[in-house]
């Protein structure tokens, strides 16, 4: 099949979130099961023209009421692959320091910044010549391009099927309506069954009622989605068309998180020579000032310090848990609150330490050296972290939610299973009692911790798993469109 993947983040050229890991190995693996695909996403500031090539000609992308607008068009391949990824360089838009917000917060534009975006991934179809069977978007941000493929360019692609795949519910893209005469799909969408949402538009919810299929990254996540508590005001919405709704779990790419190869680590290790992992250890606990021990437990946190990863938990129970014989380590951006509280709490406990920022050579380091991992989010889409952690050998702790409760099997003694802890209530007596328990474990109970160790490091998401379900979808929506023309 010929596939267009749009997307807003794109690993290794610019990411946020998971989005932009799955943007960047998915599409890998759907062309190893022999599709032909595009990725497209903006060119933003932050990434070097210099090491892209030009496109000869310029793209014109029509902006309704604002015109046409010109952009330029870089592209290159994705890492270790053939896959062909192009950038939209249009400077008003996409030359700015943060992808949606800067620290002044989100951008007042993203509405107009993402239609464009949209729009100009098709057009730029148009000009490759390329005629997508598949359009694949994903998130609020490209959400629009099913409407806009049997509206606006019906002409180019009434016989594309679209996908659009859901990482993350609680972000819909919801703006004052006006964004309508830009969109240009007709008015006739403004109605509560698809773009309407309290007298704005709501792009997500557009998405979902118009794309031929809708996915999510995994299983326990669709089925949380249809219910009040995880729907963010569309569960009713997702609800009507569930029967085109699926879960599909995320895979990892392990050329770039396998501890064998891993070229940010002290020294590399698997499941065969596991010892290596304690120069890991020794190496992180220096790097954070914490005292150099082997027998301590080291628990890490990788994540955007937002409500979602229960940032708040960990806060009411920290406290606590560093009155322990434990050490902790926190890597993570976000809410001012959050980075304020930690930074507090790292000046005054010396088993406590926290790196404020991004950075992927710190989160490798931290997959590899701690002996367990806490994700003790309120929501989960998929999460990707405790699947690295499983396969660094590093114990997750997580909520029983979404992704996290699909990958995770709790620790039972008795059967001899496990790869990690889980608990259910977003409570802080459940956090805390559960760390304190996989505390206990690593301490007295070594041989079922590193039996646990060992299962995890084998365990395989594969990638290609997924893109052969992904090509199950795309049959799926191939149909569905052919019934609705
Ligand atoms: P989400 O997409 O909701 O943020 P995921 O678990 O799917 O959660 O993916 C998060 C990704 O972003 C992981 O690859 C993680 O390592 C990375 N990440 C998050 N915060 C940071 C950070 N401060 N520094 C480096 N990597 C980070
Ligand atoms: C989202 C979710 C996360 C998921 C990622 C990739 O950002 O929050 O759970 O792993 O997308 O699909």
């Amino acid at each position: 099949l010929n596939i267009l993947f749009a997307a807003a983040e794109v690993v290794p050229f610019a990411k946020t979130g998971g989005l932009a890991d799955v943007a960047g190995a998915l599409p890998k693996a759907l062309q190893k099961l022999g599709h032909n695909i595009i990725v497209v996403m903006p060119r933003y500031y932050s990434i070097d023209k210099s090491k892209l090539q030009k496109l000869p000609a310029p793209l014109g992308v029509p902006m309704g009421i604002m015109g046409e607008f010109w952009a330029a068009v870089y592209k290159t391949t994705l890492p270790q692959s053939e896959v062909e990824i192009y950038f939209i360089d249009y400077e008003h838009y996409f030359g700015r320091s943060g992808l949606y917000e800067d620290d002044n917060g989100g951008y007042h534009d993203n509405d107009n910044r993402f239609v464009f975006f949209s729009k100009a991934a098709l057009q730029l179809c148009k000009m490759l010549q390329f005629t997508p069977d598949i359009i694949h978007a994903n998130d609020w941000h490209t959400a629009a391009m099913p409407i806009l493929a049997k509206t606006r360019f019906v002409h180019d692609f009434g016989f594309a099927a679209s996908v659009l795949t859901i990482h993350n519910l609680q972000h819909q893209g919801h703006f004052y309506k006006g964004v309508m005469d830009v969109m240009e799909v007709g008015w006739e969408y403004f109605n509560p069954h698809s773009l309407e949402s309290l007298d704005g538009v709501n792009i997500l919810k557009g998405g979902i009622a118009e794309a031929d299929a809708i996915t999510t990254v995994s299983k326990k996540y669709a089925q949380e989605i249809q219910t009040p508590e995880f729907g963010f005001g569309l569960d009713g919405h997702i609800r009507a068309h569930n029967y085109k709704l699926f879960g599909i779990l995320n895979g990892v790419d392990y050329a770039e998180w396998n501890p064998s190869i891993d070229t940010f680590l002290a020294q590399n290790y698997d499941v065969g020579n596991i010892q290596g992992k304690l120069t890991c250890k020794r190496n992180l606990q220096k790097y954070f000032n914490l005292s150099v021990r082997d027998d301590v437990p080291l628990i890490g946190f990788v994540g955007r310090f937002v409500e979602q990863k229960g940032i708040e938990l960990i806060a009411r129970v920290i406290n606590g848990l560093l009155n322990h014989d434990i050490q902790v380590v926190m890597l993570g951006t976000g809410e001012s609150w959050a980075e304020e509280f930690f930074s507090e709490v790292a000046y005054f406990r010396d088993n406590f330490a926290l790196h404020v920022g991004y950075s992927n050579e710190l989160a490798h380091k931290i997959e590899a050296g701690c002996d367990m991992f806490l994700m003790p989010s309120l929501f989960e889409p998929c999460g990707l972290n405790q699947i690295y952690s499983l396969r660094y050998g590093t114990l997750p702790i997580v909520r029983a939610t979404g992704g996290l409760d699909d990958t995770i099997v709790n620790f039972d003694e008795e059967h001899h299973i496990g790869n990690g802890f889980k608990f259910y209530d977003a409570t802080q007596e459940a956090l805390y009692n559960t760390v304190l328990w996989a505390v206990d474990v690593y301490n007295n109970n070594k041989e079922a911790f590193e039996r646990m160790q060992k299962f995890a490091m084998q365990e395989h998401f594969s990638w290609e798993d997924s893109a052969k379900e992904y090509e199950k979808v795309y049959d799926f929506a191939l149909e569905h469109k052919r019934g609705e023309n």
